[in-house]
């Protein structure tokens, strides 16, 4: 049995580690879209403060007196994912990518939620309102590709059906 304490910097690891899993599956993913440039960019933005959020978690766990050495060797232990490789073997790498990063947001979302109800119930008031924010970074995220994706299938579709298109990626 661990305390309430225990459990909580165990949990703002996993969020760390979360995040990091979250920069390795974005930055792939930028780096190999070429035809859907404004996917390209929404991803190029939320890579940007995904890195922001691990360092502002980072510094939530150090302000709370945890050990951030170990960090980087536990963010193998995050759940694995697919990241899009099926969608690598099938031509609809684009379609899949969108999908995952989609469901990886929602994990997101709800990480922060439970974070933010711990945090409430710890006291620790900081990193409560640091979970706040990130989670509206986490949300309008995942509601921009919700909102995108109809669209985005429409627009892969039509460059399937055209020979000299690309549509992949
Ligand atoms: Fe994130």
């Amino acid at each position: 049995m661990a305390t309430a304490e225990e459990r909580y910097m165990e949990w703002l690891r996993d969020a760390h580690a979360m995040e990091q899993q979250a920069e390795t599956m974005l930055s792939s993913m930028a780096g190999r879209i070429q035809n859907y440039p404004d996917v390209r960019a929404k991803i190029e933005m939320h890579l940007d403060q995904t890195r922001s959020q691990a360092a502002q978690i980072e510094r939530c766990i150090e302000r709370r007196g945890g050990d951030t050495s170990t960090l980087k060797d536990i963010a193998g232990k995050v759940m694995a994912f697919g990241q899009g490789v099926g969608g690598m073997m099938m031509g609809d790498e684009i379609i899949k990518g969108a999908m995952a990063s989609y469901a990886f947001e929602q994990l997101e979302v709800a990480t922060y939620r439970v974070l933010i109800a711990a945090a409430d119930k710890l006291g620790d008031t900081e990193t409560s309102t640091t979970c706040a924010n990130i989670l509206r970074e986490e949300e309008e995220m995942a509601r921009w590709l919700l909102e995108n994706l109809g669209n985005l299938t429409e627009r892969y579709l039509e460059r399937e059906e055209t020979p000299e298109l690309e549509a992949q990626t």
